[in-house]
């Protein structure tokens, strides 16, 4: 396992001791994702695996969970005493009627996922759970004036961010309209489906819903089997012309996310214009080794970071583990989630030395030319690296 536990004393914490931050703090700490206890207001059944749990927000933190649709929440809870953390997506549309203090996430349920089984088993209204602020980059702004085909390409819980997203085009842009191409099992696996039928009724020639399933017959023939490339260009082809389309929208699992924006870049689409969220990586990449570190051994690098408008000097015996796990030795309040590099929560800003990232799926080519990484994937590459989670 990653030595992330054995405190250090070599770590220094330039504002140790100071009160925390008030409101007096920079801006951008104070909108520095963070955990807050929330309670569980309901759950509700949307298949025989995957619920939809609702958190109330209290009205002192409603700032702090205004979200963008597409953004994510991260759930914390000690499970078999063990703290485990998920993301999971807001599934709710920006302005949802009566839902203004209400944060609404889907849960799918994962084979040996601790905390997926837990909120589709355990988790109960009433019950109160750590859930992190609003997070994350698949998002479109909408544009009340704006007349636009968005096209959202999903599979299975990849559907979670892209409700939000499709709803609030429909409902913040009156002149705008919306297909999903949906890929399932079978009927009985489709999640919201009866939110997507009333999509249809409440927005009638402004929301097509195209349903493609691999194990269930169908009466059109194009519309059985998986979404891949030779499926998507024949939807293409038949339903949906990639050049009357303005915003493109991929969730779902690796294969199906990077075969989507293959085939639409080599149609010309401009890539400023495929937004995509990745939910599992099977990229072919070796898995991140454990590493062992001797806290105790000189620094091979060091790292100062910046988090919650608090200044700590990190030593890292080794190059080879990563930013996030030297960072938690010391300063456990540093945001993470996947620590795969998939979900962004442990962006970070570099503003001196150099890094390398392992993998990025979360961030965008202009995010990374800004300087930004992630936290969890990066090693220094120069002796002394600064990074700010605050910026
Ligand atoms: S913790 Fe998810 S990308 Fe780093």
């Amino acid at each position: 396992m990653t030595d992330v536990t054995t405190p250090t004393d070599q770590a220094v914490d330039e504002t140790a001791g100071e009160p925390a931050p008030t409101d007096a703090a920079p801006a951008a700490a104070r909108h520095r994702a963070r955990f807050h206890p929330l309670t569980v207001a309901a759950v509700e059944r949307l298949t025989d695996d995957a619920v939809a749990v609702t958190f109330e927000i209290p009205d002192e933190l409603l700032e702090e969970y205004r979200f963008e649709p597409g953004q994510h929440l991260t759930v914390r809870a000690m499970i078999q005493g063990q703290e485990v953390r998920q993301s999971y997506s807001i599934c709710q549309s920006r302005g949802a009627a009566g839902m203004e203090h209400l944060r609404r996430v889907a849960v799918a349920r994962v084979p040996e996922g601790r905390m997926s089984t837990f909120l589709n088993d355990v988790v109960a209204p009433g019950d109160v759970l750590d859930v992190m602020t609003p997070l994350g980059s698949f998002t479109c702004p909408t544009r009340p004036d704006g007349i636009r085909h968005h096209v959202a390409i999903a599979a299975g819980s990849g559907i979670t961010p892209v409700i939000a997203l499709l709803t609030t085009a429909l409902e913040e842009e009156p002149g705008s309209r919306a297909t999903l191409l949906f890929g399932n099992r079978r009927t009985s696996s489709i999640m919201f489906l009866e939110e997507l039928e009333d999509l249809k009724n409440r927005f009638p020639g402004r929301f097509q819903l195209i349903t493609v399933l691999s194990r269930e017959a169908q009466d059109v023939e194009l519309f059985h089997g998986r979404l891949d490339r030779e499926r998507l260009e024949a939807i293409f082809g038949a339903l949906v012309p990639v050049d009357q389309v303005d915003e493109w929208y991929l969730c779902g699992p690796f294969g199906m996310v990077t075969g989507a924006e293959e085939l639409l870049l080599e149609r010309g689409v401009d890539p400023g214009h495929v937004h995509h969220e990745i939910f599992h990586v099977d990229d072919g990449t070796a898995p991140k080794r454990p590493v062992v570190v001797d806290t105790g051994a000189p620094p091979e690098a060091t790292v100062t970071i910046n988090l919650d408008g608090r200044t700590t000097v990190i030593p890292m015996p080794s190059r080879d583990e990563t930013i996030l796990d030297a960072t938690l030795r010391v300063r456990p309040d540093a945001p993470y989630s996947c620590t795969g590099g998939v979900c962004g929560t442990c962006r970070a800003r570099v503003v001196a030395g150099e890094v390398r990232m392992d993998r990025n799926y979360a961030l965008e080519p202009e995010e990374v030319a800004a300087g930004i990484v992630l936290a969890c994937q990066s090693h220094p590459v120069t002796d002394a690296v600064s990074l700010d989670y605050d910026a």
